[in-house]
């Protein structure tokens, strides 16, 4: 079995979808990495680095020529893989509800076409086994941290109180809305900054989760449907009743804090919108708002009214920010924790007769798109 590296090509994607670790751990199961030169510049891994672990290194088009499995980030255009065997696995993000052209399901109907194998990893069941294969999670995380420091970055202030002989700055207060895995590590990477946090969410299991991170949960209360717990663990769309309560909840906290940072996201719809231009207008000036939900928005900004991707935008005196791939601005540990999840998953299911992963129900049919010509996965059709 060959597997097959590409470099990332779409705009911004500094990531890489294999590491020397993983060359080691692919080779260790009987197959042979071929890895296009400077696939892992971006991601501060050498070419020198993949040839050591036992990698084979080449242009595109050769490292391609007669692989069974290609490991991607972003999946890469079809017409790369052309010289592919038939029926090639590719493992990457697919996007596959994504507007716009030659993405999401257009892309999806490319690689049918193609014969392909499309493997969505952003499909990956939320079930215990699959924890150490879930991208979304490893970069989710990521992204949280980043996100704080990039807020803090950008505010005028510090984050912990300081006493000083020139006088004491107070602590500054961070407001996280959306407790998933993004707002937890967002929680506790402020919490390390020294900073005062706040948090909220629509599932209440959260609460504790809160707590223990040593946060203050603040909950819409006494308003039926509070339970937002859809399947899978995800949010679903609330109730016109709770989204009122919470954007009253939402006006009444926000004026006082420094810093928000929101999440929230419900699978296969647009990022629901959480801040108005009219809350923002209430904040102090100089605060700072990072909408990690920014590339999942509508057009007219993500959670936030007016936030733009890859942009600093100013409103009332407070930044608004966000990147449209915030893992992107971490690439080495992004790449590593990714490039882990795509050997946890395709080593799960290695099978050493035939030498090629071999998929069970559960997991082949939530992530598998297309195969043998035709679309197969049952959420798309
Ligand atoms: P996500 O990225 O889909 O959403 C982020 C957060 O936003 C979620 O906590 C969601 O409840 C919240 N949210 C949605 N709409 C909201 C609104 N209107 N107001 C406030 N908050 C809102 O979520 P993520 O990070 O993917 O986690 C979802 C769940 O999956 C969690 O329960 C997590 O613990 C679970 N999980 C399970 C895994 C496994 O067992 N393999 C792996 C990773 C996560």
């Amino acid at each position: 079995m060959r597997i097959a590296v590409l470099q990332e090509r779409a705009a911004g994607e500094t990531r890489v979808a294999a590491t020397p670790e993983t060359v080691r751990k692919f080779l260790a199961l009987g197959a042979s990495v071929a890895v296009e030169r400077g696939a892992g510049e971006l991601a501060s891994i050498s070419d020198a680095a993949f040839e050591e672990a036992g990698a084979e290194l080449g242009l595109a088009a050769e490292v391609v020529r007669g692989a069974g499995i290609v490991l991607g980030v972003q999946a890469p255009d079809p017409a790369l893989l052309d010289g592919a065997a038939p029926g090639a696995m590719v493992s990457a993000l697919f996007e596959p509800f994504a507007p716009g052209a030659g993405r999401g399901r257009a892309r999806v109907a490319a690689y049918a076409a193609a014969g392909l194998e499309a493997l969505s990893l952003e499909l990956m069941p939320r079930i215990t086994r699959a924890q150490s294969m879930d991208v979304l999670s490893s970069q989710s995380n990521l992204a949280g941290y980043k996100a704080v420091l990039a807020a803090a970055n950008q505010y005028g202030r510090a984050l912990p109180m300081m006493m000083t002989a020139a006088g004491t700055i107070s602590a500054a207060k961070v407001f996280v809305i959306g407790v998933g895995v993004a707002g937890l590590q967002a929680i506790a990477t402020a919490r390390r900054l020294g900073a005062q946090v706040s948090a909220t969410d629509v599932r209440s299991a959260t609460r504790e989760q809160i707590l223990s991170l040593g946060a203050k949960p603040v909950f819409v209360e006494a308003v039926a449907g509070i339970e937002g717990e859809g399947s899978g663990g995800y949010a679903t769309e609330m109730s016109e009743d709770y989204q009122r309560a919470q954007a009253e909840l939402v006006s009444a906290h926000i004026a006082k804090q420094d810093i928000v940072i929101t999440t929230a996201l419900i699978p296969g719809r647009a990022a629901p919108r959480l801040v108005s231009d009219a809350q923002i207008a209430t904040m102090r000036p100089g605060s700072v708002i990072f909408d990690l939900a920014v590339a999942q928005g509508d057009g007219t900004g993500g959670n936030v009214e007016g936030s733009v991707a890859d942009d600093v935008v100013e409103r009332h005196g407070v930044s608004i920010m966000g990147y449209s791939n915030t893992p992107a601005h971490l690439p080495a540990d992004a790449s590593a924790l990714f490039a882990r999840n795509q050997f946890n998953f395709l080593s799960a299911f290695w099978d050493q007769e035939q030498g090629r992963p071999v998929l069970d129900e559960e997991i082949g049919n939530a992530v598998r798109l297309t195969r043998g010509g035709a679309v197969v996965n049952e959420r798309l059709r």
